[in-house]
């Protein structure tokens, strides 16, 4: 599949899950609630269906009067009659509620609502009975799931890159973290594909009209029922009563399971009966049963498997699937596994989604306010941030940079540049870059007042404790770490010397504090525009090499080889030059090796070239991976190895972290030796 429509499909199913799942897990938990109610109902609800077996059964009517006292505040709308001798008879009220009596005693068992008890109370969830249109939503929800079930979880989940079949259809435990869930997640929704289809599918007739008015076009045939006859009305003539209906449907229909006669309204209302046939295909399939009801003559008799259009037949078989009415117990399990496993789907969907969104930036994001942005030299800001309440910032050591989030997606770090004495603000410098890439031109177009984002500090260019001399080499808006180091090797009385070379004056960021400061006879000053004297002569800087002496060099690529050259031609040991770079560490294209990366939950091996990045690579093969910096410096592609041996190649990981060759960094670091198994 190619990449571009695998990312948006990947998309399209993420979202959906992401907009529907809770109300899916929602339907599907209140589904698996009551799933096996035409099983369990009998054993459930005994104490109200169930009596002792009896032959001399009480009129009907007497029985519904036997309801109606104790249920005076509503109006009589049905009784249902079972035939088995040890069925009770429930009279139904306009409120839902219904009385159910021995029928040989008229003893009341007791009362209960269409939508209460266990059973009812999950259905009328399922059916979000809770808001207006509720069947409407969850229609529409299954008419999303399908698209996500057919268009996305299918096309996603068939295996690529070489896995095989047997592979993509197995759980595979032994993937950590995120990769095993993603794992869960595709072989649960292969396993419940066909049963969550049924569910989804069936629920669109039962939710909309258009869905029922197609079936019947399909089939040729009509949906409805032709209305219910009319009775001839006999002003003063008493009506039939429910005893009589009763006879006279056993007369009708000998077979019936079960018989409800409704109570006439209308003048001209019939007694209309639903009916269960014995042998009918399922519970859906009713039997009606019209007589006049002052003459009790039939006017209609409607056997399900005759007088039914088919159009309607199929509806009903369509229900009854959906509701677990047909293929009995076998069926109704397996509705609950399905049911049971979508919010387990949903879960697994959507969590590693979100704990990737979610994660925090390297160090952990907090908000600080600009307090104050001054112009430092020509095309160079300083920016002021505190605490937005005013509370201590966490406290940095020199040489610290921060990460800061200008918006999202644009994470550039900044080098702290005031005393780590201070506690209550962070102060950094920012050139505009002319070729900026974004960041540079950003961060000055931010006033003060504005809140950002940032995380960190993190040091990798730390002073020596304790040693005898230090010499301190600044180039441009490199001075920043720098300046901190100063002040303080200032503050503990340290021995040490600072080279700061820029452009001109105009062009040198904190001369002034500089100038000013109590350390600033320590610092030698050198423009390129000034005489050729004033120049920095970094040979004769470094001519003498002491292992007592550290020195530190941050500036742009220029200014920091011709630091590294001089020291190395002086013989410098590495260890006692230490070097700031704000972008990756460089590497010669032609040093690098091709290596394989697979990807831990579909198994999928990617192959990174000599000249590509192992981020560009997974970015080619259409595994999304979010970056910022792309050289190795804001941490934002960190990811998790499981197995192989990480070149490191960035300046985010301390020597620890790298020590563990748990994560790398792909938009920078490579592998060391064999295949990266990476936790996507
Ligand atoms: S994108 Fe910044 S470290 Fe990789």
């Amino acid at each position: 599949m190619n990449t571009p429509f695998r990312k948006q499909l990947v998309s399209l199913h993420t979202w959906s899950g992401l907009v529907i799942g809770l109300v899916l897990a929602f339907l599907a938990l209140t589904a698996a609630a009551f799933v096996l109610r035409p099983a369990l109902q009998r054993t459930v609800y005994s104490h109200l269906l169930t009596v002792p077996a009896c032959h001399h059964r009480l009129p009907l009517d007497r029985l519904a009067a036997e309801a109606q006292a104790i249920h005076q505040l509503s109006s009589l709308q049905a009784i249902r009659v079972a035939s088995a001798e040890t069925s009770s008879v429930a009279v139904q009220f306009s409120d839902d509620d219904s009385v159910y009596l021995e029928p040989c005693t008229g003893a009341v068992l007791g009362t209960q609502n269409e939508y209460g008890g266990f059973f009812g109370f999950f259905d009328g969830l399922h059916r979000f009975r809770f808001i207006q249109d509720g069947r409407q939503i969850a229609g529409t929800c299954s008419a999303v799931f399908l698209v996500l079930l057919l268009v996305g979880g299918l096309i996603l989940w068939w295996p690529r890159g070489g896995q095989s079949l047997k592979s993509a259809a197995t759980f595979n435990h032994r993937l950590p973290g995120s990769a095993r869930t993603i794992s869960l997640h595709k072989v649960i929704g292969l396993y419940t594909l066909c049963v969550l289809l049924i569910i989804s599918l069936t629920a669109l007739p039962l939710s909309f009209q258009p869905v029922r008015d197609l079936i019947g076009w399909v089939v040729g045939s009509p949906m409805v029922i032709p209305p219910p006859p009319f009775s001839v009305f006999q002003r003063g003539a008493p009506r039939i009563s429910m005893q009589q209906a009763w006879l006279r449907s056993q007369q009708a229909f000998p077979d019936a399971e079960w018989v409800s006669i409704a109570y006439p309204n209308a003048p001209r209302d019939p007694v209309s009966m639903e009916l269960l046939e014995r042998g009918a295909p399922h519970s859906e399939a009713k039997s009606y049963l019209y007589l006049d009801a002052y003459s009790g003559k039939v006017l209609r008799r409607a056997p399900y498997a005759t007088q039914t259009p088919l159009g309607r037949k199929v509806y009903l078989y369509l229900l009854a699937l959906h509701s677990g009415l047909v293929g009995g117990l076998p069926y109704q399990l397996l509705l609950l596994v399905a049911c049971l496993g979508l919010p387990v789907q949903v879960y697994s969907g959507l969590s590693p989604y979100l704990r990737r969104k979610l994660r925090k930036p390297a160090g952990g994001a907090y908000p600080v306010r600009i307090a104050r942005k001054l112009s430092e030299a020509t095309g160079i800001c300083a920016f002021e941030l505190v605490d937005p309440k005013g509370a201590r910032l966490p406290s940095f050591s020199a040489g610290s940079h921060i990460s800061v989030h200008i918006r999202p997606g644009l994470i550039r770090q900044y080098s702290l540049c005031n005393d780590p004495q201070e506690t209550h603000r962070y102060l950094i410098g920012v050139l505009l870059v002319e070729l900026s890439r974004g960041g540079s031109r950003a961060m000055h177009g931010l006033g003060e007042g504005t809140l950002i984002h940032i995380s960190g500090p993190r040091n990798h260019f730390q002073l020596v404790r304790g040693a005898r001399r230090t010499l301190l080499l600044a180039g441009g808006i490199g001075v920043t770490p720098i300046l901190s180091m100063a002040e303080e090797l200032a503050r503990t009385g340290a021995d040490f010397e600072m080279h700061y070379c820029t452009r001109s004056p105009d062009r040198t960021a904190f001369l002034h504090r500089i100038r000013s400061s109590a350390y600033g006879h320590r610092v030698k000053m050198h423009f390129d525009d000034g005489p050729a004297e004033e120049r920095l002569n970094l040979q004769a800087v470094l001519a003498h090499p002491d292992p007592d002496t550290h020195v530190y060099v941050c500036g742009p690529k220029g200014f920091m080889d011709a630091a590294t050259d001089a020291a190395r031609q002086s013989r410098w040991s590495e260890a006692n030059v230490h070097r700031e770079y704000f972008s990756g560490r460089p590497q010669a294209a032609d040093e690098n090796v091709e290596f394989d990366i697979r990807i831990a939950s579909t198994g999928k091996l990617i192959r990174v070239a000599r000249e590509q990045s192992a981020l560009d690579a997974l970015v080619s093969a259409g595994i999304a991976v979010q970056s910022s910096c792309a050289e190795g410096v804001c941490g934002t592609c960190l990811t998790r190895v499981l197995a192989g041996d990480p070149d490191h190649r960035d300046l985010f990981l301390t020597a620890e972290e790298r020590a563990r060759k748990d994560r790398f960094l792909p938009c920078c670091s490579r592998s060391a030796g064999g295949t990266l198994v990476l936790d996507l």
